[in-house]
């Protein structure tokens, strides 16, 4: 991996993983794209962008042909909650986008990473210490996506020799870009109330556990997959990535250590109640583990401490 084009640039995700792939590979070799270009000012405008509608796909063509990388990484969709409220739009943008980002990949021989998620597993899945390989059958138009994402990948790569890889991802926590919609949403918001009003009132229920990942382990987890050697790889897409398995009073415990007056109340939203408990309390990480050597550094008190620290000297600027 040397040259890098991101579709979805500006997301949790596209933010931080731009800034970092610049660092590693040269700020000229990363080019990051997304619908709308940014307001000025916007660290990702300090190198290479373009708007894009993944949807485009001769626009993307011709943005990839001319700036001729070698890897695709993409990130731009509909995530699980939104998604929920535009089912059909959902399908399209989440199905019709990396079906051209695999085109362009595949035309232009390019290295292919796109991120599966959680959501790719439903009620019927196992709960605890879900395998890679399981029962799938997700009840949200966002879990039917990125089954169906992770089965295209691995059709790329077996009918076309294409290079894809992925992981699925628990749900992210970050200060540097807000999420955008998702179901696991609660756990980042959690942290900027704690620092701005010393209390939350949390949409996900108290003991409903989901798996989590801060965001550095999630970026250095996407270098390390796209830098493993291919032949130590059995699996490609798919692989289950986590570094902890939390609910809302975990977090809330784990801010009181840093923040000792902090409360904790509910407001339960069912919509965003059901996605969670259609989706595993905790998942096995062993592939990633063993095939490219997947090793989260980040457990709950590091990333509290981390993120309580990150937004208070946001909050003094
Ligand atoms: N953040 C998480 O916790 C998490 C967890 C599991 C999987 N994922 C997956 O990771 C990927 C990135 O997620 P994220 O959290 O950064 O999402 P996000 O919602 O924060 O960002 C998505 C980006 O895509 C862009 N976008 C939307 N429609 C577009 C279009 N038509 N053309 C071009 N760009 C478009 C948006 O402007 C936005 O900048 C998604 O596939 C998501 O399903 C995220």
């Amino acid at each position: 991996m040397k040259r890098i084009m991101i579709t979805g640039a500006l997301g949790q995700i596209g933010t931080e993983l731009t800034l970092k792939l610049r660092e590693i590979y040269g700020v000229e070799n990363v080019l990051a794209t997304d619908l709308r270009r940014p307001e000025e000012g916007n660290p990702v405008l300090d190198g290479p962008f373009e708007t894009l509608d993944v949807m485009d796909h001769d626009k993307m063509l011709a943005i990839a042909d001319s700036f001729k990388p070698d890897t695709m990484m993409h990130m731009a969709a509909l995530l699980s909650a939104t998604a929920e409220k535009n089912p059909v739009f959902a399908w399209n943008l989440n199905m019709g986008g990396l079906l051209n980002a695999l085109e362009v990949a595949r035309k232009l021989e390019m290295q292919f990473f796109t991120p599966s998620s959680i959501g790719a597993f439903g009620p019927n899945t196992p709960k605890d210490n879900t395998p890679q390989t399981t029962i799938q059958r997700p009840t949200t138009m966002y879990g039917v996506n990125k089954v169906a994402g992770e089965l295209l990948c691995d059709y790329y790569h077996h009918h076309f020799g294409l290079d894809t890889r992925g992981v699925r991802f628990p749900g992210l926590i970050s200060h540097v870009k807000e999420p955008g919609g998702g179901t696991t949403d609660y756990a980042v918001e959690i942290y900027f109330k704690a620092v701005r009003e010393g209390k939350y009132a949390s949409y996900i229920d108290k003991g409903t556990f989901m798996d989590m990942m801060f965001m550095d382990d999630a970026i250095n987890a996407i270098i390390e997959l796209m830098e493993a050697p291919a032949d130590k790889l059995v699996d490609r897409n798919a692989f289950n990535v986590t570094a902890m398995s939390i609910d809302p009073e975990m977090v809330a415990a784990s801010i009181r250590k840093f923040i000792p007056e902090f409360e904790l109340t509910y407001e339960v939203d069912p919509v965003r109640q059901g996605i969670a408990e259609s989706w595993p309390n905790s998942i096995d990480a062993t592939e990633a583990k063993k095939q490219w050597g997947f090793n989260p550094k980040f457990d709950l008190d590091k990333m509290t401490e981390e993120m309580l620290t990150a937004i208070r000297a946001k909050e003094q600027k």
